[in-house]
């Protein structure tokens, strides 16, 4: 094997992480420029992971007949939200990624895995604290460590070696970027080190069918070499996010081979470790009474799950000649948009305003269907008139004012009525089958008359 071995250069975007055969100044595929760095790689064991990189689904073509296709093993991993957000406990074999930034909690999460889950065998390398920084960590979780093993290593080879004597139930690598190995010729946490990591890890998770947890860190931009080039190795994707400042954690499927990818569990980080909130709702509407102005309550849903949150908005004189527009946990173009048909469709002017809009606990929302929301917020601070602290929304706005209907109402409803609101508002587009009683269902059909109901 030895002979076929060649060198090859290579050049990797440090930005989107693709790979290039020759230097350029612009990467053609994410468009950065300066992001080309070289690598040098050594062909011929690369091919050897890539060839045998799936064991154990044989070697040879077979029909799809013969195939079994019963559901895959899956393993409890005694927590109720993450198992859930798998698509009910981890899949033997697996390699499940989670990302995050620095500090978000994604050491302290795979921690309290195994310490609450004592009938699992957990190998838990660690290659960024010492052995002691962890077991320091454990006595502050609380839970039961006596069939959690810690490794503390960096060399991936070795970390397979004493895995495969010890065969544990769960292995746990944190984190990517720490870990290294032989056969790449490049420092840690580089590109082509992330990639064979992942590789090796791959193998030996099919090969062993024990499932295998990588932490991956990312940077604030949410985009990095490293988990950005693993996402199409692994086969789930976890992302870990939130705001550092607020205590909740909202953990997010985004790629799952297993199970749905719209799945969201929420956390809470306290004193002594993340705390799951099975009911996100009772959270993250703080019940203040009415006569706030600027805050607008939307019935948003994730996955399978309903869930209301609470949307603030700012409007005031513009401080500088262009007008400032901020939003945190929503997209800044889509608020950009929502501002623009206020201003054509229903006249108002905005131009002059700074907008600044949050999303309370920290969250990240990317439902169209919080647009209706949004604007009402937006509206209510524009006009210092508070809505009612009983009232909420669900509906996405079109470009031309129109209020367009969203994807299982009825949930939603159901939710804001099972939390004690007493009145939502939808689109008068929108088919339902059933109103709970208790609810008044409130249909608009465009701003204008959004304006009209809930202002007079
Ligand atoms: P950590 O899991 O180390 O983050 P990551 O591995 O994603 O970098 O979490 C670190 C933060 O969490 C740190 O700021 C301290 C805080 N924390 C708590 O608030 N409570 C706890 O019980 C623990 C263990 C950490
Ligand atoms: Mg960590």
């Amino acid at each position: 094997m030895a002979s076929s071995v060649k060198q090859k250069t290579v050049w990797y975007c440090t930005n989107c992480g693709n790979e290039f055969p020759q230097w350029m100044g612009k990467c053609p595929s994410c468009g950065e420029w300066n992001t080309l760095t070289e690598h040098k790689t050594v062909t011929g064991s690369r091919h050897q992971v890539r060839r045998d990189s799936v064991p154990g689904e044989g070697k040879r073509p077979r029909r799809l007949a013969e195939i079994d296709s019963t559901s895959d093993a899956r393993i409890s991993l005694c927590n109720g939200e993450v198992d859930r957000i798998l698509g009910g406990g981890i899949v033997e074999g697996s390699l499940v990624l989670i990302g995050g930034e620095p500090g978000i909690g994604k050491s302290t999460l795979s921690l309290q895995i195994p310490l609450g889950c004592p009938s699992l065998k957990t190998l838990y390398v660690t290659g960024e604290e010492s052995a002691r920084q962890v077991k320091m960590r454990a006595d502050r979780l609380g839970g039961d460590c006596s069939n959690c093993h810690i490794f503390s290593e960096t060399l991936i080879e070795n970390v397979i070696v004493q895995a495969r004597e010890m065969m544990p139930d769960l292995m746990i690598v944190d984190s990517v970027q720490t870990m290294f190995t032989q056969t790449a010729e490049s420092t840690p946490g580089s590109v082509t080190q992330i990639r064979e990591v992942a590789a090796i890890l791959l193998r030996f998770a099919k090969e062993t069918g024990i499932p295998v947890i990588l932490i991956g860190h990312i940077t604030k931009e949410g985009y990095i070499a490293g988990p950005k080039v693993l996402e199409h190795i692994v086969d789930v994707v976890l992302q870990f996010e939130g705001d550092d400042r607020g205590a909740y954690r909202v953990l997010r499927s985004i790629k799952n081979r297993f199970g749905s990818t719209s799945e969201l569990a929420v956390f809470e980080m306290t004193g002594n470790g993340l705390r799951q909130v099975s009911n996100p709702s009772e959270m993250l509407i703080p019940m203040h009474e009415a006569g706030l102005s600027g805050t607008a309550v939307a019935a948003m849903l994730d996955g399978t799950r309903p869930f209301l949150f609470e949307v603030q908005a700012l409007v005031s004189s513009a401080v500088y000649a262009t007008a400032q527009r901020s939003a945190t946990g929503f997209d800044v173009r889509r608020l950009n948009m929502l501002l623009a048909v206020l201003e054509r469709r229903a006249g108002f002017k905005l131009a002059q305003k700074d907008v600044f809009l949050n999303i309370a606990g920290g969250l990240k929302v990317s439902e169209p269907a919080c647009d209706l929301a949004v604007i009402s917020s937006v509206l209510s601070s524009n006009f210092d008139f508070p809505i009612p602290a009983v009232t909420c929304f669900a509906g996405e706005i079109g470009l031309s004012g129109e209020i367009r209907p969203v994807p299982q109402l009825d949930r939603r409803i159901s939710e804001a009525a099972r939390l004690g609101f007493s009145r939502i508002f939808v689109s008068s587009f929108s088919s339902m089958d059933l109103t709970p009683s208790g609810i008044e269902v409130v249909k608009v059909a465009d701003v204008p008359q959004l304006v009209r109901t809930l202002f007079k």
